[in-house]
């Protein structure tokens, strides 16, 4: 009977503070907090293709992962810990006689152990399982099988394979089951290289390279995006990691030295004379007419094998013949305030164009 007269008493007064609370801040705080519980559970709505951390796909996503859950499960234990403490205090409070104060000696005990040297214990542990996962996330023992440059820049990403003579964007094609090095920078503001489902999210900034280990445990096709606000396009600013087999992989490298074979038809011939009538080449480079391999620092994509990629614009648009018109055309209709300017052209021109610069895969 006591006891149920307890938890009564606690029920009466946990409600008080609750409708207290809502009555006080205009009836805020119950829709705000459905909202951040939505939204957290929300967020774990997978797709296809979702940059999603919690489902890593190499090792050094899981050893992201590990420590994620490990943070989870230690800040999971202190919430819960610390409401119990909350509703034992309103349980003691209703019992509380002022004539009986707590013992100085056991008040400060409890502030000194709850409030140092358990939170000191804790901050230790965390520590060390992320040093831990530092060091390994840090290992260079095994040498790379592979290594690719990815320059950031507003708002694409210029992929390089100095090794092979390639140049690409927005797609990083690499062998499945072997660690590929990165080397990692900018070209103009601070950006973001994050994989989630592959590793952790580095920093890419200009005059500096940071290197990253990649590795797919299997072939696939990871989401990259950038995790640094660079401007107004930001958002839209992701990538393609494409895992293959190493022979699918040695395929891809061969088809993609190739220069472009020039035009074959006369739609072609004439879609070339447009890409230098429009001054396309003050930004891009097509791979067969201009230098073998060109320095970094254009303004655009390099649009040799444009034919093979799956998106444009940093990932914000399929590629196909529709909307890479339009892109050429307008583009800042599609990605408002991006650099590439627009380029009037007629229909038979536009579409000649297109014919050229898909020519390629
Ligand atoms: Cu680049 Cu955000």
């Amino acid at each position: 009977m006591v006891q149920s007269n307890r938890w009564t008493h606690i029920w009466d007064k946990l409600t008080r503070y609750l409708s207290e609370a809502v009555s006080r801040t205009g009836g805020v705080v119950l829709p705000v907090g459905v909202a951040v519980v939505l939204s957290g559970v929300l967020t774990g709505c997978a797709t296809e293709n979702t940059p999603d951390m919690l489902t890593p796909r190499g090792p050094a996503a899981a050893h992201v992962a590990e420590l994620w859950w490990i943070l989870f499960w230690a800040a999971t234990a202190v919430f819960v810990l610390v409401l119990g403490l909350c509703v034992f205090a309103i349980l003691r409070s209703g019992n509380a006689r002022p004539d009986e104060p707590v013992p100085l000696v056991a008040r400060n005990s409890f502030i000194v152990g709850a409030g140092a040297i358990v939170p000191a214990l804790i901050l230790i542990g965390v520590l060390a399982v992320t040093v831990r996962a530092s060091n390994v996330l840090m290992d260079r023992s095994e040498p790379p099988a592979l290594t690719i440059e990815v320059i950031a820049h507003q708002w694409w990403w210029e992929v390089r394979y100095p090794d092979h003579g390639i140049v690409t964007a927005n797609e990083i094609y690499m062998p499945a089951g072997v660690p590929v090095e990165f080397h990692l920078t900018a070209r103009d503001v601070i950006h973001s290289f994050w994989v989630p489902q592959l590793a952790g999210k580095l920093d890419m900034i200009d005059g500096k390279i940071h290197t990253a280990r990649l590795e797919a445990w299997e072939p696939g096709t990871f989401r990259g995006i950038c995790a640094e606000f660079c401007g107004v396009q930001h958002t839209f600013m992701d990538f393609y990691v494409v895992a293959q087999e190493p022979a699918e992989f040695q395929s891809w490298v061969e088809q993609q030295q190739r220069p472009h074979a020039g035009p074959t038809t006369e739609a072609e011939s004439r879609g070339m004379e447009i890409y230098y009538e429009a001054r396309c080449d003050q930004c891009h480079i097509v791979r067969g007419f201009d230098e073998p391999m060109p320095p970094t620092g254009r303004a655009g994509p390099d649009l040799t094998h444009l034919g093979s990629r799956m998106t444009l614009a940093g990932a914000t648009i399929e590629n196909n013949v529709t909307t890479l018109a339009q892109w050429i055309l307008d583009p800042h209709t599609i990605k408002p305030g991006v650099h590439m300017l627009p380029t009037p052209l007629e229909p038979d021109e536009l579409d000649a164009l297109v014919a050229f610069l898909l020519a390629m895969e």
